[in-house]
């Protein structure tokens, strides 16, 4: 079992490295998910493990530790009416340049940039006179692996209308029989970035459009919420968008934002 004292020392670094905050009622959760970890390092206690997380100059074992006790659960066109409103409110308002940024800021394992990409080009009547550009970040280098990848198995597309599907990934063949991988005119538009939303400042060309928040900010304190909101603020255009997740809220939190529907505020001009 994990002492008090050790599950504090876990609890503070978590929370100054990446913003989550765990209540006292994670103690148990938190040994049980560092245990495999600890018996695969060789490592006896979590001390041990205290140590080899914070000597670790790469952050990668922090990383993996991360890993191991947040959640990177995502799908395609998860919260779709957030999809709907890119599609109906937002494109037809961009101007004559025919250019729009998104910045998908915690896009784990790349459903999320992959599906505003497919909204895109869906969207608009003729993809070639657009510029897309789709920044994806996340702090796990594990999901920005396979996001980049871009390679999924079929039964992740259940949301997906299938001519959709054809248009933007290629069904794999021989070893590869169940799985799709994103067309290259799809994988063009996104970018993928490791980016701690914890950071003073982001090294983003603002401003951008549109920022995608989702199902993060519920692992975060009410201070480290408001930093990050008024922080978003800043690198949106006027007019630009944030979409949160629908269990999430910015109710207790001071911020600038116009709130236009449920989950989707707006910086006014
Ligand atoms: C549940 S997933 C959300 C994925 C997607 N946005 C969605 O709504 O489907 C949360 C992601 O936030 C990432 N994350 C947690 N803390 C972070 C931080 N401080 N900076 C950037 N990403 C973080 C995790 O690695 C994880 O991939």
């Amino acid at each position: 079992m994990i002492s008090l004292d050790e599950f504090e020392r876990f609890r503070a670094l978590i929370y100054g490295e990446s913003g989550i905050a765990l209540s006292e009622q994670k103690r148990t959760l938190l040994a049980s998910r560092l245990t495999k970890r600890l018996r695969d390092l060789g490592l006896e206690t979590f001390s041990d493990y205290y140590e080899t997380v914070t000597r670790d100059s790469t952050r990668e074992e922090f990383t993996r530790m991360l890993d191991l006790i947040s959640t990177n659960k995502t799908d395609f066109f998860r919260e779709p009416k957030h999809f709907e409103f890119l599609r109906d409110q937002v494109l037809p308002g961009v101007g004559p340049d025919k250019r729009i940024r998104i910045w998908s800021s915690a896009c784990s394992t790349g459903e999320e940039p992959y599906t505003i990409a497919m909204t895109l080009y869906e969207g608009v009547e003729d993809p070639r006179q657009w510029e897309f550009e789709i920044l994806a970040s996340d702090l796990s280098t594990r999901v920005l692996a396979k996001a980049a990848a871009g390679v999924y198995d079929e039964d992740r597309f259940r949301d997906v209308p299938s001519e959709v599907l054809r248009r933007h990934f290629l069904r794999g063949r021989g070893d590869s029989a169940g799985k799709f991988k994103v067309k290259p005119h799809l994988a063009s538009v996104v970018q993928f970035r490791r980016l701690n939303l914890m950071d003073d400042r982001f090294p983003i060309k603002a401003p951008l459009d549109l920022i995608f928040c989702r199902n993060v900010m519920i692992y975060f304190d009410r201070p480290t919420q408001e930093t990050l909101v008024n922080k978003f603020y800043r690198y949106l255009k006027p007019g630009g968008y944030l979409f949160i997740g629908h269990s999430e809220s910015l109710q207790w939190v001071q911020h600038p934002f116009a709130a236009v529907a449920p989950t989707i505020y707006r910086k006014e001009t």
